[in-house]
């Protein structure tokens, strides 16, 4: 019997955890998961628009300004997610997750008032911070209250919103410059970047109201608050059960006899979810959606204004950007049924095989065979990742460690992808340059093949199985027990 089949059928014994495993998902636990993932809404909108009014910042700009306003985002997220790894496991997921709402409202709010670059840059880094914090926790949180059979859909939510965030960028950008072109250059972009604070105040508010992680709780020995929390989750158990259960979760500890929190099947876990964030990344998803619109707006452009190859842009961004969330959908319905392993693989299979129809299009064709051919294949591209890699990536490093060092872990794997985002970002154009982009297309599609090696050898099925047991997983394959 495999692994994982045997930590399917293991027995139910974590008491109130069980319980909480095993509780119908109510609408209150889709509003929790949305309400922690506003944040991914953030980090989606964030990340997106600053390409979208660069161009017309009344500022002048050093390249190397230029530089770190588009890529300093990722750097700066790779940054707080690493700060708020350790924070999350000291003070709990609910205080991060407000003092993240916080930071984002403060950063988009300056970028709107902004009176000088060094302001701008400041409000900018302060955002980048947020996006990292968030992405290291908010699928944590959602891991630690999610009935096990619905967990992989709650999780889910962090990317749509991340899509939902990219896409509603494009979309304000696109009315504000249709709307008042004469103010691109004025209030348009003011507009644009402070509008992040909307859904920032609202997560300011309403996160303040959440319940607390019951499992942060439990492990930190705070079992009166575990009670209240779990009351708020809509299970009624006395602290006499709550105690229960932290006694036995303490004796599986002991009968492991773990010296140590970062075990070697975190350890496991860790590089695991690492990689495939890697993979993630250099697999090239982002390439379309920075460079996508460029290389497609002489095509759609109608004028020649700066205003109108902009609009032109963020005209074929938002088609990619609505594929994008469309897509998204399916992986929200079927990660809890294909599951985790067969929905990534199938995925990376998809991102090579549509990235090398796109390198047809743009090495081969001209004129509007070129545009359609190029659109699809990206949009099909698009499809597959948002179907089994990107949520995938957020979804396992939530759920494969264990509630003591979650946070720290999870930081680590969110920092890890974005230092391959920004790695291949900003490595992107002198690849393009010096070998052209339908061999560097053909580049990702390879990469996307190993992808699928790496994930069919190493990443092991985790959907329906009790966050408790996803960790004796990791364990047993790193200490090559069967
Ligand atoms: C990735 C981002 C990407 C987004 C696209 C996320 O999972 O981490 O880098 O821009 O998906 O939808």
């Amino acid at each position: 019997m495999t692994t994982e089949a045997r930590a399917q059928e293991e027995p139910e014994r974590q008491g109130v955890l069980a319980d909480l495993d095993s509780q119908a998902t109510t609408s209150f636990y889709w509003y929790l998961a949305v309400l922690a993932c506003i944040g991914g809404f953030l980090f989606g909108y964030d990340t997106a628009v600053i390409g979208s009014v660069l161009g017309f910042l009344p500022y002048t700009l050093s390249s190397f300004v230029t530089g770190y306003l588009v890529a300093g985002a990722s750097l700066g997220a790779a940054v707080g997610a690493l700060v708020a790894g350790p924070l999350t496991d000291r003070f709990g997921r609910k205080s991060l997750l407000i003092v993240d709402a916080l930071i984002y409202s403060v950063g988009a709010l300056l970028s709107a008032v902004t009176v000088n670059v060094a302001m701008l840059i400041a409000a900018r880094t302060l955002i980048g911070l947020a996006v990292g914090a968030d992405s290291a926790m908010a699928t944590a949180y959602i891991a630690e209250f999610a009935p096990r059979s619905r967990r992989g859909s709650l999780m889910i939510m962090q990317q749509w919103m991340i899509t939902v965030g990219i896409l509603v960028s494009y979309l304000i950008a696109l009315l504000m410059f249709k709307i008042a072109p004469g103010s691109a250059t004025g209030l348009d972009w003011r507009i644009i970047l402070g509008l992040g604070a909307v859904p920032a105040l609202i997560a300011l508010a309403l996160r303040a109201r959440m319940p607390e992680s019951p499992r942060w709780l439990l492990a930190n020995g705070r079992y009166e608050a575990t009670q209240q929390a779990l009351a708020k989750l809509g299970l009624e158990v006395s602290e006499r059960q709550v105690r229960q259960t932290a006694d036995e979760l303490a004796e599986t500890e002991r009968a492991l006899e773990r010296k140590t929190q970062w075990t070697p099947g975190v350890k496991r876990a860790l590089i695991v979810v690492a990689v495939f964030f890697v993979f993630q990344q250099i697999t090239g998803i982002n390439i379309p959606f920075y460079y996508g619109p460029t290389l497609l707006q002489g095509y759609f452009a109608s004028g020649s204004s700066a205003v109108d190859v902009a609009i032109a842009g963020l005209e074929a961004a938002t088609i990619l950007g609505v594929v994008n969330v469309v897509a998204t959908f399916f992986a929200f319905r079927y990660i809890d049924r294909v599951g985790r392993r067969k929905l990534a693989m199938g995925g990376f299979l998809g991102m090579a095989v549509f990235i090398l129809v796109a390198a047809f299009g743009v090495a081969q064709l001209t004129g509007l065979p070129k545009v359609w051919v190029v659109m699809l294949g990206f949009s099909f591209f698009i499809t597959s990742f948002a179907i089994g890699v990107g949520g995938t990536g957020w979804l396992i490093q939530g759920e494969v460690f264990p509630t003591a060092v979650r946070g720290r872990a999870a930081a680590i794997c969110a920092s890890v992808d974005w230092v391959a985002n920004f790695v291949i970002v900003q490595w992107f154009p002198t690849l393009n340059a010096k070998f052209g982009l339908p061999s560097v297309m053909i580049l990702f599609a390879v990469l996307a093949v190993m992808a699928i090696a790496f994930v069919a050898r190493f990443l092991p099925e985790t959907k329906g199985i009790a966050l408790e047991d996803v960790t004796a997983i990791f364990e047993r394959k790193a200490t090559g027990a069967h």
